[in-house]
């Protein structure tokens, strides 16, 4: 049998005791049932729980348009914001080649616009469009967003004026709402494919249906194995009331429970670069779904060991209001080893012979101590290999863990109200019809 995530929490015993959490785990343990039960605030944004098993039938029209995707392009931008981006962002860039698009062999490039509003990043992408045979996958839940509107109306056209309004419209898939919202008018209008995006689901939760799936897929990556990851997390979390054995109650509980001690910053830690994006992912479920109310933990992230020449003298030293949860992965997949020197002129043939992962593991081993010892309590995710597998799980035990620790909190885990004010003083400060009176008190605000 395969080995599973699993959480080591040996260092946040100098703070809070096992007994403690393991305890709070099993009182936590009872809004599993409310999520079970759809009681819970948020009810009906529940969908994701049984996506590992609800999104099969979907697997191969997912398939098939990614292959034909990949048949008739060499790039495909994905356009999209928060949860209808960061999703399959995390898991491409945890899965590819670190340089794939210097790749000598044959090599479909998936590019994301639509994040950003920033005029040089979008001419500089047409530069590069301008010779790509390219496609273009579209994702806005609401159809409304202004982002990636913006982003497709300019790559729409541009698209079109390149290769003729019907060819564009055979390269175009758009990832919407069932029934409202602009895109799924445009869609209609043009002829689109389209796949759903459930009522019931949210953005950042919505990696495991074609919002996630498709872009990831299209990156020539096995999602079933994404999948079946989540398929084992869920069986390993939703209905196990037995808090020591369910990862994400545990996960849930300890960083609740570091919270009431003082410490109001988590900061997610990866030993690889290739985990960047997931942290960003993981800051915007956590982040968007907890703090509100005046309440939650402010989720923040650092690459390892690139930021403990920076960020690291902080969380050794500075304000003690922060903890840790460390993402250590066993395994790589390649195998590289230090050279010996004769001369050893740069003193590292003590290093001679070592992996480079021995010596990674090392510096993440020599930090938790050195961090735990600046009294920073520690969280450690283990997980064998950054695979589709695992990455199905990692997914899955975050969602659920971030929904327990949304009931605990006693937050929506599944609402985004704060988003909604810098939209509207960014429609009023731009004349968008029916702002008008916000946008004159907001001038005379400048
Ligand atoms: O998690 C969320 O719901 C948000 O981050 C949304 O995904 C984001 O605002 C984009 O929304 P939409 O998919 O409607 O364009």
């Amino acid at each position: 049998m395969k080995e599973n995530l699993s959480i080591n929490l040996k260092n946040t015993s100098k703070f809070i005791s096992f007994e403690e959490i393991a305890a709070f785990a099993q009182q936590s343990a009872r809004h599993l049932d409310t999520l079970n039960a759809g009681t819970g605030s948020g009810n009906d944004f529940l969908g994701w729980l049984s996506l590992p098993d609800d999104i099969l039938p979907q697997l191969d029209k997912i398939e098939k348009t990614a292959s034909y995707l990949r048949s008739v392009s060499d790039t495909t931008v994905v356009i999209g914001i928060g949860g209808s981006y960061l999703g399959a962002r995390a898991v491409i860039e945890a899965l590819s080649h670190s340089f794939s698009p210097l790749l000598k062999s044959k090599h479909h490039e998936v590019i994301f616009a639509g994040q950003n509003i920033c005029e040089d990043y979008m001419a500089e992408l047409i530069e590069i469009l301008d010779k790509r045979n390219y496609s273009i996958v579209v994702i806005s839940k609401s159809g409304t967003t202004t982002e990636p509107a913006i982003a497709f109306r300019i790559l729409k056209d541009h698209l079109e004026e390149k290769v003729g309004k019907p060819a564009a419209a055979g390269r175009i898939i758009a990832i919407t709402d069932a029934k409202k919202g602009a895109l799924r008018s445009l869609a209609k209008t043009n002829g689109y494919e389209t796949f759903i995006i459930p009522d019931n689901i949210g953005g950042r939760y919505s990696v495991l249906t074609p919002v996630g799936l498709l872009p990831v897929a299209i990156s020539g990556l096995d999602i079933r194995m994404i999948v079946k990851g989540a398929r084992v997390m869920e069986e390993l979390t939703r209905n196990n009331k037995n808090a020591a054995s369910n990862p994400s109650l545990m996960y849930a509980a300890t960083r609740n429970l570091i919270l009431q001690s003082g410490k109001s910053i988590e900061i997610m830690v990866g030993f690889t670069p290739k985990l960047h994006y997931m942290l960003e992912w993981w800051k915007q479920l956590f982040g968007e779904s907890e703090g509100k109310d005046g309440k939650g933990i402010f989720p923040a992230s650092v690459d390892m060991t690139t930021d403990l020449h920076s960020l690291g003298q902080y969380i050794q030293d500075g304000q003690r209001i922060l903890f840790e949860t460390m993402i250590s992965v066993k395994n790589p997949f390649k195998t590289l080893t230090i050279p010996k020197e004769n001369d050893d002129s740069d003193q590292l043939n003590y290093l001679a012979g070592k992996r480079l992962s021995e010596v990674n593991h090392n510096a993440e081993t020599g930090t938790s101590l050195a961090h735990n010892d600046g009294n920073v309590p520690i969280i450690t995710i283990n997980i064998p290999v950054l695979d589709e597998f695992y990455t199905g799980q990692m997914i899955f035990f975050f969602e659920m863990a971030c929904a327990i620790s949304g009931y605990i909190l006693d937050v929506n885990p599944f609402d985004q109200p704060g988003v909604e004010a810098y939209k509207k003083n960014m429609f009023a400060l731009l004349n968008k019809p029916g702002f008008e009176e916000a946008g004159k008190k907001l001038k005379e605000r400048l």
